[in-house]
């Protein structure tokens, strides 16, 4: 995911969660006056500026977010540059990275970033290091990573290349484990919720954008094969009916499986 632009111009489904889950969670949390608050994988960070900030701006202090990727991140810094927000170079897998913030924040919010996060224990640890205590997690993420589930589909021709990305976790966790990953964590859960979510694309070739945004594929292939792995993976999203797209309008539904974990260091 090295490319903030696509990815910005193809996130509406995300845009639209995001803002879903702040709807319903935020009056749920607990806030004081001049709060620090984190916000994890921003990726390009328009979700950051123009959805997490505007809701939360009256209540805090600052607005951090952070992302593996200095592309993103550079990206960020160039595009959403405001003083309110500080966009950093973070991997939340890398303790060491993390322990310098030790008890700093009084929320860590994250959108779309969990299901590529390949050590999710240790992310989870560094949540909880992070924050102080009363603080709060409010996290939402894909219970499958779709790109996961797709690279499985993949003709061996393709999977070889598939296995050279790296690090991306290819194993599948059940809401009840992520579940004991937050307790074991030391968190307390206060509402873990997975529900069957669609989103509608206007067309098919939206929804193949919208893949190829996030589809770190494209970083391990020769160019000369993008256009023949494009082809492929239009024709395994049919075969395997990922999607369903309506005769008639052409419109494109794909279902999917969000969770949001929202939980509190005592
Ligand atoms: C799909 S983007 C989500 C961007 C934004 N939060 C949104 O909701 O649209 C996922 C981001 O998570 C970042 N990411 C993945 N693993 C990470 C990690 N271990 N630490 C920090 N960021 C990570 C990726 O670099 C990518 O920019």
């Amino acid at each position: 995911m090295e490319h903030p632009e696509l990815y910005n111009n193809e996130n509406s489904m995300q845009r639209r969660d995001a803002a879903d889950v702040l709807t319903n969670f935020l009056s749920k949390m607990f806030w004081k006056p001049k709060e620090i608050v984190l916000d994890v994988g921003c990726g390009p960070g328009d979700v950051t500026y123009e959805i997490l900030y505007p809701i939360l701006q009256d209540k805090i202090e600052k607005l951090v977010a952070v992302d593996k990727s200095s592309i993103m991140i550079n990206y960020a810094k160039s595009t959403y540059n405001r003083d309110e927000i500080k966009f950093k170079i973070m991997d939340i897998e890398d303790s060491i990275d993390c322990s310098s913030y030790s008890q700093y924040y009084d929320k860590i919010f994250s959108f779309y970033c969990f299901h590529w996060v390949y050590n999710k224990e240790k992310a989870m640890e560094n949540f909880y290091t992070m924050l102080k205590p009363g603080g709060e997690v409010l996290i939402l993420f894909l219970l499958i990573n779709p790109m996961v589930h797709l690279y499985k589909a993949l003709d061996v021709e393709w999977q070889k290349y598939a296995k050279d990305i790296k690090p991306m976790s290819i194993s599948f966790l059940s809401k009840e484990e992520i579940e004991a990953l937050v307790i074991n964590a030391g968190f307390r859960v206060i509402k873990i919720e997975t529900n069957i979510k669609t989103y509608t694309f206007p067309n098919f070739a939206s929804l193949l954008s919208a893949i190829r945004a996030v589809d770190n594929m494209y970083n391990v292939l020769p160019t000369h094969l993008h256009e023949k792995y494009s082809q492929h993976v239009k024709s395994k999203i049919c075969d395997e009916r990922m999607v369903n797209i309506c005769s008639n309008t052409g419109k494109t539904t794909k279902t999917y499986l969000p969770i949001t974990i929202h939980a509190v260091k005592d």
